[in-house]
């Protein structure tokens, strides 16, 4: 068998132009475009591509950005504390999910501002797969901004939802129970096709950098993808997978919020 390649690239482009119709509608009916604001702090470089990606997303969008930079040595009192930085954001505004309040909803079952990548993920699954009901699916990963995320948004589908992380047992064993399969683990390649139920549909949403031929870097995935496509029904590559759609939910995101705060009901298309 050779898997269906899911294209992340074309359904995240599609879902852009759809916001791209439908914000001016929203403009002028809040007198204002929905706006983005990020805080970067640090020279990171990837971090500085991933924002100017952002934000030329964002203005082709239709949509106001706004960037606030600070300096490496910017503090709160002492170090950051990630969890008193996300605490400080409202709610409403929320548009990457990761508050407290929007976690709890999500595990509620409660309308709320859910993290862009899982989100992104569960997208591609459904238009693949339509209803997820009864299906297994392994998340692996149980990180706050991916795997814990994912698990809730997969339960609401009404999957049989395992999660695994680095302290479970026989990993390829329960791999191979599964009819989808989520990667979020940050090993290069560590999941590989022998362990996979055949048939089964992947999202690999690693991004890991390795040594790729003449001194260049080169991006892989979490599985192995060679291996992978030999035996899975469809999968994810790396890049043009889960990456592309974790900026389209971003702004997807940004246009609910948006609506929300105006008091605007959204149009049903999204
Ligand atoms: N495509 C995108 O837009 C996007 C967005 C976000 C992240 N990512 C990528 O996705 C990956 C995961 O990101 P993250 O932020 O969730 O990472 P993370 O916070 O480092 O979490 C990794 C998870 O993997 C688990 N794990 C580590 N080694 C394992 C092993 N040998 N077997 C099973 N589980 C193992 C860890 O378990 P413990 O909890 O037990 O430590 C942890 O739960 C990274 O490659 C990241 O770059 C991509």
């Amino acid at each position: 068998m050779t898997a269906q390649i899911i294209d992340g690239k074309a359904v995240a482009a599609s879902l852009r132009a759809r916001l791209a119709d439908l914000v001016p509608g929203f403009t002028e009916q809040a007198g204002r475009a929905p706006g983005l604001a990020v805080v970067l702090v640090g020279e990171d470089p990837a971090s500085h591509v991933y924002v100017r990606s952002k934000g030329r997303a964002t203005r082709e969008a239709g949509m106001e950005s706004f960037e606030h930079r600070l300096g490496a040595d910017a503090s709160e009192g002492a170090q950051m504390n990630e969890a008193a930085v996300i605490a400080a954001i409202d709610p409403a505004k929320d548009v990457d999910g990761f508050h407290v309040i929007n976690a709890g909803r999500l595990a509620a079952g409660l309308p709320g501002l859910v993290p862009c990548t899982p989100l992104g993920c569960l997208a591609l699954l459904k238009d693949r797969l339509g209803s997820l009901a009864g299906l297994h699916a392994l998340v692996i990963g149980r990180s706050n901004i991916v795997g814990k995320p994912m698990a809730q948004l997969l339960l609401g589908e009404s999957a049989t939802v395992t999660i695994a992380h680095s302290r479970t047992r026989d990993l390829p064993q329960l791999v191979g129970q599964a009819d989808i399969v989520v990667a979020a683990v940050g090993r290069p390649e560590m999941i590989r096709g022998e362990w996979l139920k055949p048939g089964a549909t992947v999202i690999d949403v690693g991004i890991n950098r390795v040594p790729g031929e003449g001194g260049k870097d080169r991006l892989v995935g979490d599985v192995h993808f060679a291996s992978a496509v030999e035996v899975a029904g469809a999968i994810t590559p790396v890049p043009g997978g889960v990456g592309p759609m974790t900026i389209a939910m971003l702004l997807r995101n940004t246009f609910a919020a948006a609506h929300a705060r105006a008091g605007i009901a959204q149009p049903a298309e999204l």
